[in-house]
């Protein structure tokens, strides 16, 4: 059996990948099952990648498993990638504050629609992109998933109560009929960013999985 921590205090996340990631010989388990504080690394990165990547190691190094982190954020091609890396806290130029993720929401998105005003639609395209890296002594897996888009016309979006985010403005390829917002989770899930990520680091797992220590 090889044990993986899920790096990602939110239990809804280590149970999603839980399901999307079942392998024989492989056990998840979160943070928060191990039973101990740890040192939230610094995520200084300019890529998606670069902050996976410091999180999978940091993590891997305090706990002395193997460590799976991911990052994710939403690229928007007329404003040359941004949000990017700072997608949580684009309100706020990337600085941490102590608004509540609701008002980071709400502020990230009116910001977002305030940037791409007078530009029309076939030039809003954008997409959500996800970065999963798995960390052990032997190992440096990546694995990267997209989900296609474009970023609705003010007065059009916000719309759909489902997701989190900048889901309620984008507009879901090919059609760009409904929001990922408007998606049940279920359908989001198998067309998603994280989804994607998930499938290719299946096959990353199943490459990998006998170079993982044994626990
Ligand atoms: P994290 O990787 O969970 O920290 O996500 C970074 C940020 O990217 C989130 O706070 C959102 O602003 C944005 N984001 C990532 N994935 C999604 C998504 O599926 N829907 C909407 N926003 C997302």
């Amino acid at each position: 059996m090889h044990r993986i921590v899920i790096a990602t205090g939110n239990p809804h996340k280590v149970e999603e990948l839980r399901e999307m990631l079942a392998l024989p010989g492989l056990e998840f388990v979160g943070l928060a099952d191990l039973g101990r504080p740890f040192e939230e690394p610094a995520e200084t990165g300019t890529t998606f990648e670069a902050n996976a990547t410091i999180k999978a190691l940091a993590y891997a190094r305090q706990t002395g498993l193997p460590c799976l982190a991911d990052d994710s954020g939403l690229e928007v091609d007329a404003l040359g990638g941004a949000p990017g890396v700072i997608s949580s806290h684009y309100c706020t130029d990337g600085r941490e504050t102590g608004m509540s993720r609701a008002e980071r929401d709400a502020a990230n998105n009116a910001r977002l629609l305030r940037e791409l005003e007078g530009i029309p639609p076939a030039r809003r395209t954008a997409r959500f992109v996800c970065l999963m890296v798995l960390a052990a002594p032997d190992v440096l897996a990546t694995a990267r998933g997209a989900f296609d888009g474009r970023i609705g016309l003010p007065g059009t979006v916000p719309r759909g109560t489902h997701g989190f985010g900048y889901d309620p403005l984008f507009l879901v390829a090919p059609e760009f009929a409904e929001t990922s917002a408007e998606l049940p989770p279920t359908r989001k899930n198998a067309m998603s960013h994280r989804g994607g990520a998930a499938v290719a680091m299946l096959a990353e797992l199943h490459r990998v999985r006998d170079r993982l220590p044994p626990s």
